[in-house]
């Protein structure tokens, strides 16, 4: 038995759809249900026993503490968090809620279970099937931002390389990972940690850069490129990035951190003409001309970051880790399955959604 918080979002729905159709151990999947958490993702495990929903908070130890207590997890995924950097420059609070102290909050729950569990220290052997101290694992999710904004030609963050977060969310996971660390330091709790780089795939939500692209390019809407478009990115499949964190988890060492990327810089501006070109292809525009001209240059994003790149040599060297998607292959997927899938979008898009949420869930907390 796993715990994965925020398994509804987009990384954390593509894991457990990945996790339960590679293996039969069940998930808890622990999430708020903000308006990133979308049930519809996970409709094929409507009726799966092996994937327990529980609609709620990680800030909310005493649930927390329950969950843990009554399903005795081997591990806890931590994808939890506010995930959008211009959400973060308009309303930061959410952030500081949820990815500081929500985590915190989480930790802590975490340490509590953690410490009932048996130890060879304290002579009780787990026995059985259950799980011990030695074996448990807390894996956060985090990502590259905390590294900061790289110049033209510098090195490839390495894990090694100084924090140095410029906006309030990745402030906030650096808080993040600051208190994992020393979770681990203070009280010994087995941690991993992962920072990526940029993800796209299945079930984005419609207001980062690349679904965005998609779904206003097939709506006929101006096509929103920040500054010059010249900042760079660079992108992993999200299905590499759930196949690093299962390596990770099998075999990543406690304490450590991994660094998870797909040695895949682009300009923003690339990208933005790469899906043009393939809807051009795939779905061309009914008046014969080309997505490209739908693309508007508007203000830029305050503190913007100039450019990221991961450096993936230690999750490749010590854990045999690489991602089996080339970027090619990788868009072309996430393109198709965005044309495929009309119905996900328009429906996250859509009050309906919060509305049957907020029905569904009425009072609930607990499964
Ligand atoms: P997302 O915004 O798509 O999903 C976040 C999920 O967390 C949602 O289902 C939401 O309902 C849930 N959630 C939010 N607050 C919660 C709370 N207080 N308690 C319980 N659940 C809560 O995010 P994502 O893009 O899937 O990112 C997942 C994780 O990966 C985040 O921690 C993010 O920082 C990290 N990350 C993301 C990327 C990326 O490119 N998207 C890259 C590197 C790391
Ligand atoms: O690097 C990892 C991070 O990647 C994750 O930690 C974040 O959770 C995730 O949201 C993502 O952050 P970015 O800010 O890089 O992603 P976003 O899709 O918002 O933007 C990608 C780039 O595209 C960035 O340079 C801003 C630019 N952009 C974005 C949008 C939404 C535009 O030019 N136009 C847009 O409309």
């Amino acid at each position: 038995m796993i715990v994965v918080t925020g398994g509804a979002g987009f990384i954390g729905g593509n894991f457990v759809l990945d996790w339960l159709a590679g293996r039969d151990e069940p998930v808890i999947n622990l999430d708020k249900l903000t308006y990133a958490g979308n049930m519809e993702t996970l409709a094929t495990l409507r009726d799966d026993p092996r994937h327990i929903f529980v609609k709620g908070d990680i800030g909310d130890s005493a649930l927390v503490g329950e969950l843990l207590v009554r399903h005795q997890p081997r591990a806890i995924i931590n994808f939890a968090a506010e995930s959008h950097v211009d959400r973060s420059i308009s309303s930061p609070e959410d952030f500081i809620q949820t990815n500081i102290v929500g985590t915190f909050r989480l930790l802590e729950a975490v340490r509590a279970y953690w410490n009932s569990l048996p130890s060879p220290a304290s002579g009780r052997g787990a026995g059985g099937e259950g799980v011990d101290q030695a074996a448990f694992r807390f894996l956060h999710v985090s990502t590259d931002e905390v590294y900061g904004s790289l110049a033209p030609g510098e090195a490839a963050f390495t894990e090694t390389h100084r924090y140095e977060p410029n906006s309030p969310y990745s402030a906030s996971k650096a808080a993040s990972d600051h208190l994992v660390r020393a979770y681990h330091h203070t009280y010994g709790l087995p941690v991993l940690t992962t920072n990526c780089s940029n993800n796209y795939g299945p079930c984005h939500f419609p207001e980062k850069l690349i679904p965005l692209m998609i779904v206003n390019a097939l709506a006929g809407k101006p096509l929103p490129v920040y500054g010059d478009g010249m900042q760079v990115r660079d992108w992993l499949y999200v299905k590499d990035h759930c196949s690093a964190i299962r390596r990770v988890l099998e075999a990543g060492k406690s304490g450590e951190v991994y660094n998870v990327g797909g040695w895949n810089e682009k300009p923003n501006i690339a990208i933005v003409n790469i899906v043009c070109d393939l809807l051009d292809e795939l779905r061309p525009r009914s008046d014969g001309k080309h997505y490209r001209e739908q693309i508007s240059y508007v203000k830029d994003r305050p503190g913007h970051d100039r450019r990221y790149a991961i450096d993936a040599g230690k999750i490749q060297r010590e854990l045999g880790w690489t991602p089996a998607e080339t970027f090619e292959t990788g868009i072309r997927k996430t393109v198709l399955w965005y044309l495929a899938h009309a119905e996900w979008v328009a429906h996250v898009q859509s009050g309906v959604y919060r509305d049957w949420v907020d029905a569904h869930y009425a009072g609930v907390t607990a499964a």
